[in-house]
């Protein structure tokens, strides 16, 4: 058997921005997680893969399976990019801690943990810049046109400094940084929300223009506050974004309300996080306060909260 696991992400700064070349910040978020575990089919006929994959409703043998969906077009291509050669029989099953359509990079995840343990068990692995480019090319299938950020952060497993077309710079927290993430509960199509702002951008190009360069500056001033460890002092940059975010109208009544919340309760700061309009939101706090966020975040309408450390 070969397991290979991708974590969630969360976006700490820079989303939307990104998708326009400004720069964002990234990092892993490891409490979920998609797992892809590869199994030999001894007996059956050799190049037979048999997928499973639960918590999606998808079954069956990958050639009787749609090729446009995620699960069978990253196979396929993972198959492809490692070259001709017939594939021993196996099944793989793929499973998923990350919450859906939530801005927490699940579909990506899932990409990445395929891609591994399938060339893993192949006894061909891929460097890191081929899973994420596999998975990259899933994403551009299914959200439009994405920057990267996502399969990038799930696929190095660290904090990163991404700038599209740029090589992703993963970094180092000098520190230990604590985030709350609350879930309204509403799905987010990253898709929807990418072609909204695109449509904003085209009718009214120089106020987004300004949004994006206020967002890719606040990811300048954040990475090196990170990289010196100044943790508290990111708060303020989180709820200066969430202020641009709002303007730019990437987020939502529901997100308003557990953003409030959580600032209320303590944190140093609070924002959306991923595509935003539904989703999950992200609030920076000192460990200390980190059980009255999460109560107060679940009092004001989250479905699930999640606590991450990110950092030494
Ligand atoms: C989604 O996690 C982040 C967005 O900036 C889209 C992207 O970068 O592809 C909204």
């Amino acid at each position: 058997m070969t397991l290979a696991t991708a974590p969630g992400k969360a976006i700490l700064l820079g989303e939307h921005a990104v998708v326009y070349g400004r720069p964002a910040i990234a990092v892993p978020v490891n409490e979920v997680c998609a797992r892809a575990e590869v199994i030999s089919l001894p007996g059956a006929a050799p190049g037979t893969i048999v997928v499973d994959a639960p918590d999606v409703g998808l079954a069956g043998e990958l050639s009787g399976l749609d090729p446009g969906h995620p699960i069978p077009r990253i196979l396929l291509d993972t198959l492809h990019a490692l070259g001709p050669g017939l594939t021993p029989a196996l099944t793989i099953r793929v499973t998923s801690s990350i919450p859906m359509a939530s801005g927490m990079g699940s579909g990506a995840a899932v990409s990445v943990a395929i891609a591994r343990a399938l060339s893993q068990h192949l006894g061909l692995p891929l460097a890191p810049e081929q899973v994420s480019a596999l998975a990259f090319a899933v994403e551009r299938i299914h959200h439009g046109t994405p920057s990267g950020v996502d399969n990038t952060v799930v696929t190095y497993g660290l904090p990163v400094y991404f700038r599209r077309g740029e090589a992703p710079v993963p970094f180092e927290i000098a520190g230990r940084m604590h985030l709350v993430i609350g879930d309204t509960g509403i799905a987010s199509s990253t898709a929807a929300a990418v072609g909204m702002v695109r449509e904003r951008w085209r009718l009214d190009p120089q106020a987004y223009e300004r949004y994006f360069d206020a967002l890719g500056d606040l990811s300048d001033r954040a990475l090196g506050l990170l990289e010196s460890g100044r943790i508290a002092e990111l708060g303020p940059l989180l709820d200066s974004a969430q202020d641009v975010l709002k303007q730019m109208g990437v987020s939502s009544p529901a997100l308003d309300v557990l953003v409030s919340a959580a600032r209320a309760a303590g944190a140093w700061g609070a924002k959306l996080s991923g595509a935003g309009m539904g989703g999950t939101m992200i609030a920076l706090a000192a460990e200390p306060e980190v059980e009255r966020v999460r109560q107060a975040l679940l009092a004001a309408g989250a479905v699930l909260t999640i606590h991450t450390q990110v950092g030494k």
